[in-house]
């Protein structure tokens, strides 16, 4: 009988023959739960295989493995011909009685994580239009090959190859003229600002954000000590003059100049020269997110802010979670040369770049012409979701923008744009309010944004239909005079 010395307290367990773990597994889990549950207590002796095996009915090869498992965690331990022992110390177990916390990091500002995505949300690609089989392929080859490769820590600042590649590819498409080493691989865009501010020492510091502005990137300022001081964006993007005044001694500003996220207007020409001014003659830093490179849809994309950058200010982060998908979270960070060395240090000691497989898929995707036709394929797709869409808002919402990958229907005033989205998410749509984006409330406006990327199998027109039900229930009842 199981653990039935003095110590360990009445203990059995059983086994399920029509149960879809096997007899091995659902002996090593019971026993867990067991000692887990304090049912078995440390230096308990465990009944021998043969007794066990007898017990429950089972070859004794079944109890041994199950025995062996538990002896591997450090649960069990053999002691020849005295038996098997419940160790004096075993590792915490996970006990399914203990109720877990909630574990959904950032649950405010993140929708769900590892869920397909639903209508009009925002900040992921098309699912089908994703290039499965050419990537699936190059990917498998790249597997493969690094199986077979000697043991060895890779260059914590990632694969040359795609470093090298990237150098080319930013200097056509982003005008951004660099070398392998300014590059490190990130973990996608979030990577890239904690291997910054990391690398940067920004502790205490204060930084301009754009308001609006992506609210993840306003998170994680704050969470390693940065003041982010929200400066408005107008139709030529950040206005540099309100951030000299609100915040002369930032240390850096955050912008999304090729695209503002979440309008979608360029940085203007003299605002640009404005900021990097700024940053020039103060020693003061500009991170560029780039985050959707040039994938702009109307015209041709805004060259980066790098480009412009002669006196090695602008920190340039860009990312293939847009182009490619979030799920490889891969980004990059393009470092003026004189920080290369220091940021090549940070990422050996603390902030590696991840394995190389998918560094060199993502390297022979853009060297084979994928990445470019695929850019192209999903510019055109993107266009006619877009239109499709307006065409299906118009008639429910007279006040429509388009920005960047999203089109924004404009609400009025104070409605509850956070719990209409909220709402939303019941009929499978996920809108982003746009109220959210703001940290003023004097600035604050209302409104939905809608990402264009993924389009329903029966278009978008139930949706926008559902979309305005929601809105009307939560628009104020105007009562007309004499009326009560
Ligand atoms: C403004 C902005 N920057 C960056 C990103 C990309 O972040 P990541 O590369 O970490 O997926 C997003 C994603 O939605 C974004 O909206």
């Amino acid at each position: 009988m199981p653990g039935t010395d003095k110590n360990s307290g009445p203990f059995r367990i059983s086994v399920n023959r029509d149960a879809r773990s096997g007899l091995t597994e659902q002996i090593r889990s019971a026993i867990t739960q067991a000692i887990g549950e304090g049912r078995l207590k440390p230096g308990a002796r465990m009944p021998s295989c043969r007794d066990l095996a007898a017990q429950l009915g089972v070859a004794r090869g079944t109890v041994r493995s199950a025995y062996d498992m538990l002896a591997d965690s450090q649960l069990l331990e053999a002691k020849g011909a005295a038996g098997t022992f419940i160790t004096q110390y075993p590792p915490i177990t996970i006990s399914n009685s203990v109720p877990s916390v909630a574990l959904t990091p950032l649950p405010d500002i993140v929708c769900d994580y590892d869920t397909p995505p639903l209508t009009f949300q925002m900040g992921v690609p098309a699912t089908d239009a994703f290039p499965a089989s050419v990537w699936s392929r190059i990917l498998q080859r790249h597997a493969r090959s690094s199986a077979t490769q000697p043991v060895c820590y890779p260059d914590p600042r990632g694969s040359l190859a795609l470093r090298q590649e990237l150098v080319a590819y930013l200097a056509m498409s982003r005008g951004v003229n660099c070398q392998a080493a300014q590059i490190i691989i990130t973990n996608g865009y979030a990577g890239a600002l904690g291997l910054v501010c990391l690398a940067m020492g920004f502790r205490d510091a204060q930084a301009w954000i754009e308001e609006p502005g992506y609210l993840l990137a306003c998170k994680a300022l704050g969470l390693v000590g940065i003041e982010p001081v929200p400066i408005a964006v107008d139709e030529q993007g950040i206005r540099v003059s309100e951030g000299i005044q609100r915040a002369p001694a930032a240390s850096f500003a955050l912008v999304t100049a090729g695209q503002q996220s979440p309008l979608g207007m360029a940085l203007s020409p003299e605002r640009r020269s404005e900021l990097l001014a700024w940053a020039q003659e103060n020693h003061r830093w500009i991170i560029e997110d780039d985050y959707l490179g040039e994938l702009q849809l109307s015209s041709r994309a805004a060259p980066a802010l790098a480009s412009r950058d002669s006196a090695g200010r602008v920190i340039h982060i860009g990312t293939f979670s847009k182009t490619l998908s979030p799920a490889l979270r891969l980004g990059f960070v393009v470092v003026p040369l004189a920080l290369a060395a220091r940021f090549g240090d940070i990422a050996a000691a603390m902030a590696p770049a991840s394995g190389a497989v998918s560094h060199n898929a993502v390297a022979e995707f853009l060297r084979e012409g994928h990445f470019l036709r695929h850019l192209r394929r999903m510019k055109r797709l993107y266009a006619e979701r877009m239109e499709k869409m307006m065409q299906a808002l118009q008639p429910h919402f007279p006040q429509l923008r388009r920005g960047g990958l999203a089109v924004i229907v404009q609400l009025p005033a104070g409605i509850a744009d956070r719990i209409i989205a909220r709402e939303a998410l019941a009929w499978g749509m996920a809108p982003s309010p746009l109220s959210a984006w703001f940290q003023r409330d004097e600035l604050r406006q209302y409104g939905l944004i809608l990402g264009v990327t993924n389009m329903p199998g029966d278009g978008f027109e139930q949706c926008a239909q559902k979309l305005r039900q929601l809105v009307d229930a939560h628009l104020p009842v105007v009562t007309s005079p004499g009326s009560d």
